[in-house]
């Protein structure tokens, strides 16, 4: 069993997760452990409950969620069960264990209707289901967990991991064809490895519990940024800006986070 010093995390294999294995492994003075989907289901208790005993961990950073928000639209019971159900388990199994928990959360609780970035405790009120689900699972963390961080980020990406707003560009870039990119949409892209250094800070310097904004600093919209991709990459393609579709599901127009300093 490893010492006091272990930091679990689980959906090891998303876009953060992969980002804290490079920027972490075997560093900071933790002992780190990276479980995917296939070891731990933060659905199933009794996974949870083997991880925990085996690794004894002080903190668990929780990576795994449902993410699509389309497909949570579409199926909302899966979403909960993973976003809300699988978080109420952690939770448990946090106190239990007094592990510290550290959750990652969206600005997709918000509406979007305050035209100034947002703070730590400004009003949720989230637009669609996936919104929903990341708001009731933040909600239990602070209402439940003994100790208990969320740390909520906005439009994230990795270049290197994942599929994400910055990849798809340019793998659609690639092609060498004109992009349509919704324009009405504003909010803050963030970096993985900004989020992971933010969590590694969080460990080493233990502040207060409760809400920690993370998220890159400069406003944009999606036709800002896909723009920003392709002049960084060097691609000559031409960014059509569109309108957004809010029939198929509602996204706030304006989500981006101030962050808040440690
Ligand atoms: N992506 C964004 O734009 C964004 C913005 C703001 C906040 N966030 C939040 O940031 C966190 C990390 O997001 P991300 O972009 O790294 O997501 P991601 O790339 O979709 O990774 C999520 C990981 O969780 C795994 N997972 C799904 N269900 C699971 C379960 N029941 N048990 C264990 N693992 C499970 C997924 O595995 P499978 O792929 O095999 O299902 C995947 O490896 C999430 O909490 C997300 O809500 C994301």
């Amino acid at each position: 069993m490893l010492k006091n010093k272990s930091v679990l995390v689980t959906g090891s294999e998303g876009q953060l997760g992969k980002t804290l294995q490079k920027r972490c492994l075997n560093n900071h003075g933790f002992d780190w452990i990276f479980l995917p989907k296939e070891e731990l289901d933060i659905i199933e208790t009794k996974e949870i409950q083997a991880a925990f005993k085996k690794y004894n961990p002080k903190f668990c950073i929780n990576c795994a969620a449902f993410t699509d928000v389309l497909k949570s639209e579409k199926q909302p019971s899966l979403a909960f069960k993973i976003n809300v159900e699988g978080v109420k388990n952690l939770t448990q199994i946090c106190n239990d264990n007094e592990t510290i928990l550290i959750h990652i959360s969206t600005d997709y609780i918000f509406d979007g209707s305050k035209k100034r970035p947002y703070v730590e405790n400004d009003k949720a009120n989230p637009l669609n289901a996936y919104g929903m689900t990341k708001y009731l699972g933040e909600k239990h963390v602070l209402g439940n967990a003994n100790f208990g961080y969320i740390v909520r980020t906005s439009w994230l990406y990795s270049k290197n991991f994942g599929y994400n707003f910055y990849r798809n560009i340019l793998n659609e870039a690639s092609t060498g064809n004109e992009i349509k990119v919704v324009k009405d949409q504003y909010g803050t892209p963030t970096n993985t490895e900004k989020v992971a250094d933010f969590i590694v800070k969080i460990i080493i310097s233990l502040p207060e519990k409760g809400v920690y904004h993370c998220a890159g600093e400069e406003i944009m919209s999606w036709y800002d940024f896909a723009n920003k991709i392709v002049k960084e990459n060097n691609y000559p393609n031409k960014i059509i800006p569109i309108k957004s579709n809010s029939g198929v599901v509602k996204r706030p127009s304006y989500s981006p986070l101030k962050n808040t300093e440690i």
